[in-house]
């Protein structure tokens, strides 16, 4: 999917530093000085332009950049020194397409351009579209990394924020219609349960920390699928015992991954390894029951299953939201915690269905398993 680029093009570094900060949950920003020689210029979809029309060169830069983009003309949100009708129509001269007066807010200039660029997009969709942009190139690129045996941490922590930020602004649902559409099965999971993860621990109004770990854990969760050979992965029909024994195996060598890798967050290894874990012991890779199993792996367990239930797979169509809830009720008391699955079908709803003092109390319990109790 291409990228959504803009240009920021300044003679001031701390005003541009804020325009470029402004457009970064929405767009790949460059920022250049006058004297910027634009090479490896790609996929240009806007400028924002603050540079003092008093000097001759913003009239030359301004052609420069106009001829490396082959006179394409582009939305140009330009940031005036005066708002006098001289000014105005010499930036107008130069391309700008809206001019916004010297003190506008950063944000405001970005949406004005942004509304130019994708007139048919709230600034929402907008976050929404670019953090997934961002993830799903890092998450091929880590899960390539994976099947020769190291993944890159850092590179998947710096994921963390967007996808947080884009379920803040309340972007679920557009989240999960965007990740639907990727078409590797891993990478789309872990995508999916990434963002219902992040809307649930909003929902439960836990730290940003632990937020921030809770997605950790679920975009490292299945990265042992990996080293699982793809005609067992992809099978579009049931499984053999035997390749059922291989398949099961992705949680352990997820764990085993993530350790070779240095992960030292203790949720992301206990949620990685016994995601799978049942509250009867009927779970694997090592059979725990009840209470061996922690409070945050309980909870990325039921968004885990949720999520492959919503899922196309090979072996059959996804499900409505309304059987998969049906099913994940089903499972409860004996394999799921019931109170768990009923606060993230509320967290679904987005209806206060789950009282805010129960929401206290769970996030009161997951608290404190994160602050060394974790049993797994
Ligand atoms: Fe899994
Ligand atoms: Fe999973």
């Amino acid at each position: 999917m291409p990228l959504r680029n803009i240009v920021v093009l300044t003679d001031r570094p701390d005003r541009g530093r804020a325009l470029a900060e402004a457009a970064r949950p929405v767009a790949n920003c460059r920022m250049a000085g006058p004297t910027d020689d634009w090479i490896g210029l790609n996929h240009v979809r806007g400028v924002i332009a603050d540079l003092s029309l008093e000097r001759t060169e913003a009239q030359r830069c301004l052609g420069v950049l106009s001829r490396r983009l082959d006179g394409r003309p582009l939305p140009m949100a330009y940031v005036m020194r005066t708002m006098r009708d001289g000014e105005l129509k010499q930036a107008e001269k130069l391309g700008a397409t809206a001019c916004f007066p010297p003190h506008a807010l950063p944000r405001t200039i970005v949406t004005g351009l942004f509304r130019q660029i994708a007139p048919e997009k709230t600034m929402t969709e907008l976050l929404v579209e670019h953090s997934f942009d961002r993830a799903e190139l890092l998450f091929t690129d880590m899960f390539r990394a994976g099947r020769r045996g190291r993944i890159d941490l850092a590179a998947a922590d710096d994921e963390i924020d967007p996808i947080l930020h884009a379920m803040e602004d309340g972007g679920l649902w557009r989240w999960l219609d965007l990740v639907q559409a990727h078409d590797d099965m891993t990478v789309r999971h872990c995508l999916l349960v990434a963002g219902l993860a992040a809307h649930f621990m909003l929902h439960l109004r836990l730290s940003i920390g632990d937020r921030r770990s809770f997605v950790r854990a679920a975009l490292v969760h299945d990265v042992g699928k990996t080293k699982i050979p793809l005609e067992i992965l992809l099978k579009p029909g049931a499984l053999t015992a035997e390749e059922m024994k291989v398949m099961r195996a992705h949680a352990a060598l997820g764990h085993e991954m993530l350790l070779a890798s240095g992960m030292t967050d203790r949720l992301a290894l206990a949620v990685t390894r016994h995601h799978h874990e049942m509250l009867d012991g009927s779970g694997y890779p090592d059979g725990l029951s009840g209470a061996a199993i922690s409070d945050p792996v309980r909870l990325l367990t039921i968004c885990d299953i949720y999520a492959a239930l919503t899922e196309d797979r090979p072996y059959r169509a996804a499900m409505s939201q309304a059987k998969a809830l049906e099913i994940l009720r089903g499972m409860a008391p004996a394999k799921l915690e019931l109170a768990l699955v009923e606060a993230f079908a509320a967290s679904l709803a987005g209806d206060g269905a789950v009282s805010q003092a129960d929401n206290m109390a769970l996030s009161g319990r997951i608290n404190s398993a994160n602050r060394g109790t974790a049993r797994s």
